[in-house]
């Protein structure tokens, strides 16, 4: 029997729920990753494997938890990262995803693989904003796979823009799709089931894993995904995509200090260290190594553009870790798509009201009351460094 949605009391309780309703498919498509899992353990465990060094005696009575990304500023330093196919999930997708965002006031990244257009997310915004009288400082963002044919590519540039979404995150660790391990049992259990070889699986992809994030072609051998990704990206098509699109561009996916230099110097306006929830390369560093490595090779970039990062962080005080090393803000995914899939808009309510109680009582515990007074110096990572 699922719980009240009040028991709900930190980000692992969302995915219990949600395992006990979704069905099957639906689970294994949001908690799935790459090869054995390497890049997604990393993920979760190099959080735990930083410590805060906190300062006591500070009159932490109020405690301001405000942030903005790229001028927008919201009650909250994390957003809700892009995720396709959220109609897998819940029946009402990315529509119920966004009222619990604007109901709370956090913003959220769009996912180009949606379930529902981007401008029925947009007009669903709108009107919940309206609902909410002004009150709401939700703003939409738009991740985009880099196109193959440039002329959708500047169709769907205009679209967006025109909708009224504030940026471009564009993803960039996803020139093929990843080996992804579950995905991959489960085809082939469904083939067995109905008698077909493991051959013939990857031609009976249903409907909706075809619209997952990148799987909109059948997933073997890391072979590129039919019409919206290209191996055959380069740094050349982001310069193009700079002169034709005017407003903040962030890349999503940088996983090294020489790509974080590269993407500030094509112009980017911010970039996202992720490696894509675990689901991409087999061993990534997770977002955390990344931001270490910036902070030592390139630690300009830092001041310089907004830098983002995601992935395993399933507590307030893992955000806060990421705001001391320098993050601008941070994107936080399975946690709300759980919650979502389990509570509806109550869950992703729930799940902002979760972090932001963590983030508050953290703030107070380490010694700061803005997230102004974040520092380097307020965490240890030399376990990590060190290891
Ligand atoms: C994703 N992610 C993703 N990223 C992207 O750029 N486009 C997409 O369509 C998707 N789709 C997607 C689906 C599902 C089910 C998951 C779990 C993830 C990656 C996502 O934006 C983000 O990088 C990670 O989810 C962050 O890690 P955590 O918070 O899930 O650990």
């Amino acid at each position: 029997k699922l719980p009240h949605v009040s028991l709900c009391v930190s980000c692992p309780d969302f995915e219990a729920a949600a395992k006990l309703v979704l069905p099957h498919k639906s689970y294994v498509y949001a908690s799935g990753s790459a090869n054995t899992a390497l890049s997604l353990r990393g993920n979760l465990d190099d959080w735990s494997r930083i410590t805060f060094r906190p300062r006591v005696m500070r009159n932490v009575g109020h405690v301001d938890t405000k942030r903005s990304i790229f001028g927008h500023s919201s009650q909250y330093p994390f957003y809700i990262s892009p995720m396709g196919t959220l109609g897998a999930i819940h029946p009402g997708a990315e529509l119920e995803m966004v009222k619990g965002a604007v109901r709370k006031g956090t913003h959220m990244v769009v996912s180009t693989a949606s379930t529902k257009s981007s401008e029925q997310i947009m007009t669903t915004c709108l009107s919940e904003l309206e609902k909410m009288g002004g009150r709401s400082p939700t703003q939409l963002f738009y991740q985009y796979y880099m196109p193959v044919d440039r002329k959708k590519a500047l169709n769907l540039m205009h679209v967006v823009k025109k909708a009224g979404y504030k940026g471009l995150w564009i993803t960039v660790d996803t020139p093929v799709l990843g080996k992804r391990t579950a995905d991959r049992i489960l085809q082939a259990e469904e083939a067995l089931a109905v008698g077909l070889s493991d051959d013939d699986s990857a031609e009976t992809t249903a409907e909706w894993e075809t619209g997952d994030e990148n799987t909109f072609a059948p997933s073997m051998g890391g072979r590129p995904v039919s019409g919206q990704l290209s191996p055959h990206t380069t740094w050349e098509d982001l310069l193009w995509i700079r002169k034709e699109w005017p407003g903040p561009i962030v890349l999503k996916g940088i996983q090294c200090a020489e790509d974080a230099k590269l993407a500030m110097e094509h112009g980017c306006d911010g970039i996202l260290l992720s490696n894509h929830g675990g689901r991409q390369l087999h061993s990534a560093p997770s977002s955390l190594m990344t931001l270490l490595e910036i902070r030592t090779y390139c630690p300009e970039v830092l001041g310089k553009i907004e830098v983002f990062l995601d992935g395993g962080l399933r507590d307030g005080n893992d955000v806060l870790k990421a705001l001391c090393l320098g993050a601008t803000a941070v994107g936080v995914g399975r946690p709300f798509l759980y919650a979502l899939g389990a509570y509806g808009v109550k869950g992703v309510e729930r799940c902002v009201d979760v972090l932001l109680d963590e983030l508050v009582t953290g703030m107070r515990l380490l010694g700061i009351t803005s997230l102004d007074q974040c520092r380097p110096e307020m965490v240890n990572a030399s376990r990590l460094l060190n290891d």
